[in-house]
């Protein structure tokens, strides 16, 4: 399967920015930016801002994610939200696995692995994502890394879910440093994230996966990142939160 036939997303991920009054803002600037895009755009906001982005995006092609879900259906876990609410409002997309999750609120592969497949079985699609440390990738470790990653988040899911996967590779040391990848390092870990889903789940399962790379993509460096034949998509943060630093993202992924 050629590039052109697998879905390009360019998803954008507010983090802990835009309040509901912001994120409205935001959107209905956006909506008629990218209303030609040949690409899917996805807007990954803060769970509070989840309503009002749905409203403001019906009937347009903005999709919402929401930026991580629990894996129980319901139950005593003070401040969670379930994939099962999410889905029930009517959300397609959602976040997992962020480094900032892994870094600062203790998630692991296990629980990136469980929360996939709660997300699968709601009916989501997932974004999960994956990522070096520059301290791993200094140490020539990189591919046994993420090929950890894959194995473990992806563990006793089945191909056909893991064809609805979106597969973030975001290196750490690239998130809001301003340090991007540069798009042969992005290609060539993007290339082992397919060779790595290839061995696990078979070569047409990984021919359908959509992988993104996320990690200060802007405006300046879309481009060529988009252009190589592994990279269908990115994962983008601060270039998000401004309409007009988002929209040539979405239109170099048009091309
Ligand atoms: P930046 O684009 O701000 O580097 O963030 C990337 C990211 O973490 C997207 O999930």
């Amino acid at each position: 399967m050629d590039k052109s036939k697998r879905t390009a997303i360019i998803a954008g991920n507010w983090k802990m920015n835009k309040t509901p009054k912001e994120a409205k803002a935001l959107l209905t600037e956006l909506i008629p930016m990218v209303k030609d895009a040949d690409c899917e755009v996805v807007a990954c906001v803060p769970f509070v801002d989840l309503t009002v982005a749905l409203e403001v995006t019906e009937g347009t092609n903005i999709k919402i994610g929401a930026e991580n879900c629990h894996w129980e259906e319901s139950g005593a876990y003070t401040g969670e939200i379930s994939a099962k609410m999410l889905a029930e409002m009517g959300v397609p997309y959602v976040v997992l696995g962020h480094s900032e999750r892994r870094q600062y609120f203790g998630e692991t592969d296990e629980t990136v692995n469980k929360r996939t497949k709660a997300a699968l079985a709601a009916g989501l699609k997932p974004i999960v994502c994956v990522g070096e440390l520059l301290w791993e990738r200094e140490c020539n470790i990189t591919e046994e890394v993420i090929a950890r990653q894959i194995k473990l988040d992806l563990f006793d899911i089945s191909a056909e879910d893991v064809k609805k996967t979106v597969i973030a590779y975001e290196p750490v040391w690239a998130i809001g440093t301003g340090k991007t990848a540069t798009a042969d390092q992005a290609q060539e870990v993007c290339s082992f994230i397919r060779a790595t889903l290839a061995k696990l789940y078979g070569e047409e399962t990984a021919e359908a996966v959509t992988i993104q790379y996320g990690g200060s993509m802007n405006d300046g460096n879309c481009e060529e990142l988009l252009s190589k034949v592994d990279v269908d998509g990115g994962l983008i943060g601060g270039a998000s939160l401004v309409a007009a630093k988002f929209q040539p993202i979405v239109a170099a992924a048009s091309k």
